[in-house]
């Protein structure tokens, strides 16, 4: 094991802090969350009240600009995303050029990046005007190449976007939809979807908004960094363990006959590593309030479509059980938000590859709003870590023959 407290005595006065488990990297006006009494607000409303009461532009309106929109700034600002909703169609060539089999995380995070080489006029970050363009047209294409991602995958048409839809209506249709064929959207399907969105809009400086802010303090625009924070979120441990959730859960029933408790026993002994997915979170030591919210939608949309899913029955049977078990207990390993929204997905009929893009799409205002919020920050500055080095002493260079 490495001696920490020799290394730092050479390295001068640096904390050591791997993970970031205790170093806050910057000030922010955007989340507040008290993970110990389970507490999360989107500039200082309670969670709860947004997913009941609001709607995801309306979140994104507030999280980006601070303050809930009246109705003719909210009426504004969804006119101008709906103008922005069409790819140029050179960018909608970018999808023949992946594998049809291609996981679509890595296909968003590819076209957005690429928005860089259509929208130039992106890249002077503080061009306020051009700023808020970027804003309005990554709030609107991500919707489009998401459902794109979708469409490849499964070998369908694309379909241009309807703008006489709302923004998550618009997405079900060119996902599900087919050209010249009449869509009906369910309005609690669309609804369902939209409270899940708002859910994941924002949470302070998690993986792949810490990886947003860290891309843009080099000044990198918008849409770089944004594309790097949906890379950090492909990861099972970050917006990833929505899918893991679900193929543990189907692991679950289809190898282990639905064996809960062995399963629970494997986890607590670390066998090959295995983890509960969806369980555990660094900030929160108590039941994840979305959590608790994405629990009741579950049981509420599987009964408005009409499904009964046996991964739901074994995911209630994994809580109760990892609830009442010393191990979790211990550890304070609550569900957090992935734990049932997977559930969901599959209820709505979205392939498991989907749900870590539904996820970005619901984090995207988040890390817009806290990339706007560093880039108008006059105490910021490029990230760069420090480390202590672990590497050899100086020696002289080996000529071939003697290694
Ligand atoms: N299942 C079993 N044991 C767990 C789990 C889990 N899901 N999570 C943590 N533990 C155990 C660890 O093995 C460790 O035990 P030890 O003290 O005996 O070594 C202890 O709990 C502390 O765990 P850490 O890994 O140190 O906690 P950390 O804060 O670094 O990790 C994380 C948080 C990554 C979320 C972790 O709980 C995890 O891997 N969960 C499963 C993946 C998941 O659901 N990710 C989604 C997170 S939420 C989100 O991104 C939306």
């Amino acid at each position: 094991a490495v001696d920490v407290s020799k290394l730092l005595s050479k390295t001068g006065l640096v904390t050591f802090d791997p993970g970031f488990n205790s170093t806050a990297a910057c000030a922010s006006e955007i989340t507040y969350i008290d993970g110990d009494a389970g507490i999360l607000r989107y500039r200082g409303y309670p969670i709860d009240q947004l997913a009941e009461k609001s709607s995801f532009l309306e979140v994104s309106y507030l999280l980006i600009y601070g303050e809930l929109p009246t109705q003719a700034q909210l009426d504004s600002f969804t006119n101008r995303i709906s103008r922005h909703t069409l790819l140029h169609e050179d960018l909608k060539r970018f999808f023949d050029g992946f594998p049809r089999d291609a996981h679509p995380m890595p296909v968003l995070s590819s076209a957005v990046s690429a928005l860089s080489t259509f929208y130039q006029d992106s890249l002077d970050p503080f061009d306020e005007d051009a700023v808020e363009l970027s804003t309005v047209r990554l709030l609107a294409k991500v919707f489009t190449i998401a459902a794109y991602a979708y469409k490849k995958s499964v070998g369908q048409p694309f379909l241009y976007p309807d703008n006489s839809l709302g923004l998550v209506e618009n997405f079900l249709r060119m996902t599900f939809g087919f050209p010249a064929e009449p869509y009906d959207i369910d309005p609690d399907f669309a609804r369902a979807l939209d409270t899940l969105l708002i859910l994941h809009a924002d949470h302070e400086q998690n993986c792949s908004t810490s990886t947003v802010r860290l891309v843009g303090s080099s000044q990198a625009n918008l849409f770089a960094s944004i594309s790097a924070g949906i890379n950090a979120l492909f990861g099972p441990l970050h917006g990833g363990a929505n899918q893991a959730v679900l193929e543990m859960l189907q692991r679950i029933r289809d190898v282990e006959e639905g064996n809960v408790d062995a399963f629970v026993e494997r986890v607590k002994n670390k066998e090959k590593g295995a983890r509960l997915m969806g369980f555990g979170h660094r900030v929160y030591k108590n039941y994840d309030p979305r959590a608790r919210i994405v629990k009741q939608s579950a049981d509420e949309v599987l009964k408005k479509l009409g499904v009964s899913d046996p991964l739901l029955d074994i995911a209630k049977a994994l809580e109760e059980k990892a609830l009442a078990d010393d191990y979790f207990v211990e550890r304070k390993l609550y569900p957090n938000v992935d734990f049932y929204t997977g559930v969901i997905y599959r209820a709505m009929g979205f392939p498991t590859k989907m749900f870590t893009v539904l996820f970005a799409l619901g984090r995207l205002p988040g890390w817009i709003a806290h990339w706007r919020e560093m880039m108008n920050d006059p105490q910021n500055k490029i990230g760069r870590p420090r480390q202590l080095y672990t590497g050899p002493a100086e020696r002289d260079y080996l000529s071939m023959e003697k290694r």
